[in-house]
């Protein structure tokens, strides 16, 4: 378990004014977003704010040290109705220290329960004290794909709610408003049945991304960037079995030569399994939770 964390690259944190971490994994940039608009309010609001990126194998591996934090915010995109596994594993590594602490996710417009409830559990299993939640629409990565879920997500309405989202848990984290998160949404399905829906994603995603044989300028952010520790830039292989389908290296290829399979029948089979519309899951709004 890690005990002592340290943010390797931690700003100048003032004595007496009251600091606040963000802690974000955000494989194709929409949880990075509202984290940043997050960031902006709590500055408005007085407090001095860190934030850090866990996407990445290396993020993850860093150690944060939560000593010099009041209070802890954790933003994840929803997987499968859950955060990533690689990120509920890496929650399950912390010491909260009685810490508060809040939770958001961004999603594509789909299944949400029980991801409030099952991190929050995690977190309170870590002693964190949560105080809110909150959920915000993003463009789904399977759009890259040819899925039409969320397009233009995050936009201002939902950056107005991360507005709002910030002013009610800052009243929490500095006990101007004493109160905690109330009662969430659990599920009545077990942890395997869960655990089975994650392989949804690969009826989707058929094709791990691949150069197939293009050149590249071999940056290696792919690599990098993948949290599953899967890509391998030399070759442009993936191993399947570490491949947690985020599509993080599709989308941060500066040379756009990553591809992946054609999931446009797949958006309509899920359209008609959700018994949802094009408009009716673009017409879904941002939700808090006290
Ligand atoms: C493997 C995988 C599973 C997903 N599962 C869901 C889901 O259950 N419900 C949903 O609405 N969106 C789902 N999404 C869409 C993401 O939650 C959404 O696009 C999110 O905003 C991505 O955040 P990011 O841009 O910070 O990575 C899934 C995306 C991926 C890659
Ligand atoms: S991110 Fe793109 S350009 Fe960079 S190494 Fe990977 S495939 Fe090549
Ligand atoms: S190889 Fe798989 S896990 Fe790694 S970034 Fe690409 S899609 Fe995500």
């Amino acid at each position: 378990m890690k005990n002592s964390l340290t943010v390797g690259d931690s700003p100048q944190l003032v004595a007496g004014r009251f600091n606040v971490l963000i802690v974000y994994f955000s494989a194709t940039g929409n949880t990075a977003k509202i984290a940043q608009a997050a960031e902006t309010r709590f500055k408005e609001l007085g407090a001095d704010v860190t934030t850090y990126d866990i996407t990445s194998c290396a993020g993850r591996r860093k150690e944060i040290d939560f000593e010099p934090y009041q209070a802890v915010v954790f933003g994840a995109p929803i997987y499968s109705c859950r955060a990533p596994r690689v990120m509920r594993e890496w929650l399950k590594t912390l010491d909260g220290q009685r810490k508060k602490a809040s939770i958001f996710f961004t999603y594509g417009g789909f299944g949400v329960h029980p991801a409030h409830y099952s991190t929050r559990q995690i977190l309170e299993e870590r002693a964190f004290i949560v105080v809110s939640s909150a959920e915000f629409l993003g463009a789904h990565t399977f759009n890259l794909g040819g899925w039409r879920a969320m397009e233009g997500r995050p936009d201002a309405s939902d950056f107005e709610m991360a507005k709002q989202y910030v002013d009610i848990t800052y009243k929490r984290f500095t006990g101007e408003d004493d109160e905690i998160l109330g009662e969430l949404e659990a599920t009545e399905r077990t942890e395997e049945q869960l655990d089975a829906m994650e392989k949804f994603r690969f009826t989707v995603l058929t094709q791990f991304p691949t150069r197939d044989g293009e050149e590249c300028s071999m940056c290696l952010v792919c690599e990098e960037i993948c949290p599953g520790g899967a890509m391998d830039a030399a070759s442009g292989k993936v191993d399947g079995g570490k491949c947690i389908a985020c599509l993080a290296c599709v989308a941060n290829c500066p040379d756009n030569v990553l591809k992946i399979n054609d999931m446009s029948a797949s958006w309509l089979r899920k359209l008609e399994m959700e018994q949802e519309t094009r408009e009716s899951i673009q017409a879904k709004k941002s939700r808090i939770y006290v």
